[in-house]
């Protein structure tokens, strides 16, 4: 009788540690936008550092995070980091209004810098260590992030994006869709791009996030073309050649090529992959040095 209540009092005692997936209902948001801010503490936390992992159209915090192909959960239980799960209340993240592309602007954006800076206070995560990853749209908002908060945020390893400000709407839509981007016809100088970066947080003159660009050459939905004008922005704002300085075959995956750009910025060029190209998390942690 003793041991029988024992033994349930363990497992369910168990089953109430076990992490999981958590809403947040109130991260001190002072922006206009509204995302939902979902946490996953693993059962051990082994390292101060912060994962942000933004999910693309469609989909929502529990969706990605369900997603067996989304890599970051089990990343946050083996290596034993915290992963925030912003989601967003439109179909596809806000990277199109004047709000989400300013430092401050009260967008999606800065909605997901309060998150961060919750994150950072609630769970003890060291600053110098807080990572921005998403797929699809969720790697557009982290090309708008990297833009927008860089005081914020160490390194950045996103999937099948399209540079900062390219999804731009004219009449200052939010959440729109931009064909001209998608369809790889926004091609600008390399200077252009890096100006769109320094003017949606004019003035800044702090460290600037470290920049992994994943891309696949026959993405169907973001034109190729949108690696190379990624590309492009990031090594302008770091002041570097677009030309890299190595380009290794076969790397970190058999057709895949890995370009170099300095220790800011690289580029992973998927042959023959579509969109999007899978989250690989080796590769993506070891770029964040976890
Ligand atoms: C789409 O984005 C481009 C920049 O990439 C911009 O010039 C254009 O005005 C945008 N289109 C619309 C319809 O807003
Ligand atoms: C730029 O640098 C100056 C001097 O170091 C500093 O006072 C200022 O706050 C910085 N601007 C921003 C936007 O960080």
């Amino acid at each position: 009788m003793l041991f029988q209540s024992l033994a349930a009092s363990l497992t369910y005692g168990s089953a109430a540690l076990a992490a999981q997936l958590t809403q947040v209902s109130n991260y001190n948001n002072n922006a206009k936008a509204k995302p939902g801010m979902w946490v996953y503490v693993p059962d051990t936390v082994k390292v101060d550092a912060l994962v942000v992992a933004i999910h693309s159209c469609q989909s929502s915090a529990q969706k990605y995070f369900a997603n067996d192909k989304i890599p970051w959960h089990k990343g946050s239980d083996g290596k034993g980091y915290v992963t925030v799960w912003p989601s967003s209340t439109t179909e596809c993240w806000d990277v199109s209004s004047k709000a989400s592309l300013t430092h401050d602007g009260g967008g999606d954006s800065n909605a997901i810098a309060n998150m961060i800076k919750y994150a950072i206070t609630q769970y003890k995560i060291d600053p110098a260590k807080v990572f921005v990853t998403g797929g699809s749209s969720g790697a557009m908002m982290s090309n708008v992030l990297a833009a927008t908060y860089p005081e914020l945020i160490t390194a950045v390893s996103l999937y099948s994006g399209v540079p900062a400000g390219c999804f731009v709407s004219s009449s200052g839509q939010a959440a729109a869709w931009n064909n001209t981007c998608s369809g790889g016809q926004s091609t600008a100088t390399a200077q252009k791009w890096g100006d769109v970066v320094r003017n949606m947080y004019p003035g800044y003159n702090g460290t600037r996030p470290r920049m992994q660009i994943w891309h696949g050459s026959v993405d169907g939905t973001l034109a190729p073309a949108n690696y190379q004008e990624t590309i492009k922005q990031w090594t302008n704002v770091f002041g570097v050649p677009v030309t890299p300085t190595s380009s290794k075959p076969d790397t970190p995956d058999k057709n895949y090529r890995m370009d170099d750009f300095g220790p800011n910025v690289e580029g992973i060029w998927a042959v023959g992959v579509g969109h999007s190209v899978p989250s690989h998390l080796t590769a993506s942690e070891a770029w964040f040095g976890l």
